[in-house]
């Protein structure tokens, strides 16, 4: 690849060819691979058939009857996020089963060795991440029709009744809808080396514009995601194995590593498009463990999203290029867009209360066991990515806010 199509200052930024981003659906796999090659109809017919295998308790029985594959038939990136996706679901059933206390702690090797194979060639972990659950597990049931919810559906579901059908989709429309921002961050490129203000602030204005849109339909997931369910099953199926108090070592990939290995469950924060936005305007978290944390998100991403977030980083500064022309107007659209992530990240902050923080205390009011208790404060404290989690967002949005030009 040219080096200078990876350089936001180049007329020739592709970011489409180089940075594997879709002009209509953003960092959404388009229109993902539905089946595999007949040799893998082992996996898919387990991933296919979870909540029946997990509620008749067959499954771990049958992942263990199936036979360790190679991978070499699956040659195309569809076919292999696909494949990913499946083995992703395969394990996170495997290891959490029922969603009690009798947990996994080694995945055999049969998948183990086919499933982190995959992962290397994909550049992805070999756990459930956000890549292959939201990005690349979904379909039009109409393929005609629009990319509305109605019109769509997910690949593979988890036991609770459609809460993930919920939750993946509502992602899924908030990346569609950041799309066009996107698709527009080269032409405020191109304006800003142009000095051409007028289309910069056009620029910025498209941009916020979309995040709004984007917030709107955040508000999605209230109709679609029930609290309870979520909290108390779907969360389970995401959680991953580092920090967990089930599995403190972490999880052991037979026939792959000798030791266990940790890795985050699948988080919303996986997502690019809150990490790009916040790229593209200069904003840069410096609390530590928050820092941190999206810092670590970027490595469940496919690696060519995280080569974009990086060449944002490295390009010019958009919050440089605003201070230095002492514009009103410029500024105000560049604080606008800063504002709106402010809004999404204050949104975001009332959904992680409705659907974790309050049915995790509805739960503990529950029960009777003091003992119970301690734990479920942990638990309650905790999102899939396995941090603490009203303390992390918030810092995020005040370190957002702070960002805001006077
Ligand atoms: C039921 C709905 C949701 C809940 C309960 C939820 C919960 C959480 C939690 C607990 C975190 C902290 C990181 C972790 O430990 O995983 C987080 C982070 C994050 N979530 Fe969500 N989330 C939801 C929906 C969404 C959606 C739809 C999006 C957008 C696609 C999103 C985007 C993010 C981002 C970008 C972060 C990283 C923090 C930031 O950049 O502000 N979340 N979420």
């Amino acid at each position: 690849m040219a080096q200078a199509k990876l350089c936001p200052t180049e007329g020739s930024w592709k970011i489409d060819e180089v940075f594997q981003i879709d002009k209509e659906l953003a960092f959404a796999l388009p229109s993902p691979q539905e089946n595999l090659p007949d040799k893998y109809a082992g996996w898919m017919c387990i991933a296919k058939n979870l909540p029946e295998l997990i509620e008749r308790d067959e499954l771990r029985a049958r992942v263990k009857e199936v036979p360790e594959l190679s991978i070499d038939d699956l040659t195309e990136h569809k076919s292999q996020r696909l494949a990913h996706l499946a083995l992703g679901y395969i394990t996170m059933g495997y290891v959490w089963n029922k969603g009690d206390e009798d947990v996994r702690k080694i995945l055999p090797r049969n998948i183990a060795v086919p499933y982190c194979k995959l992962s290397a060639k994909l550049g992805l972990r070999p756990i459930l991440a956000y890549a292959d659950c939201v990005l690349a597990n979904w379909k039009k049931k109409d393929p005609n029709g629009p990319m509305i919810y109605e019109n769509l559906d997910i690949l593979f579901f988890f036991p609770g009744d459609g809460c993930d059908r919920g939750f993946f989709l509502v992602s899924l429309l908030v990346e569609l809808a950041a799309a066009s921002a996107i698709k527009k961050i080269p032409d405020l490129f191109n304006a800003m080396i142009k000095q051409d203000l007028v289309k910069c602030k056009d620029a910025l204005r498209v941009i916020k514009s979309c995040q709004l849109d984007a917030l709107e339909v955040f508000k999605q997931i209230h109709k679609h995601v029930d609290p309870t369910i979520f909290y108390n099953v779907l969360r389970t199926y995401l959680s991953g194995w580092k920090g967990s108090s089930l599995l403190p070592e972490g999880l052991l990939y037979e026939g792959v590593w000798d030791t266990p290995k940790q890795f985050s469950g699948g988080s919303a924060g996986q997502s690019s498009v809150f990490q790009c936005f916040d790229a593209l305007l200069g904003i840069r978290h410096s609390d530590g463990s928050a820092a941190g944390f999206l810092q670590e998100m970027r490595t469940y991403m496919p690696p060519a999203h995280k080569a974009f977030l990086e060449s944002l980083e490295k390009g010019p500064s958009i919050r440089k290029f605003v201070l230095s022309k002492g514009d009103r107007c410029l500024k105000d659209a560049y604080n606008e867009c800063v504002g709106a992530m402010v809004s999404l990240r204050d949104y975001h902050l009332g959904i992680v209360d409705t659907y974790i923080t309050k049915p995790a205390r509805e739960k503990q009011k529950g029960k009777q066991d003091p003992e119970d208790s301690s734990n479920q404060s942990e638990t309650e404290n905790k999102g899939t990515g396995g941090t603490n989690i009203m303390t992390f967002l918030q810092a995020i949005r005040d370190s957002t806010k702070t960002f805001l030009l006077v």
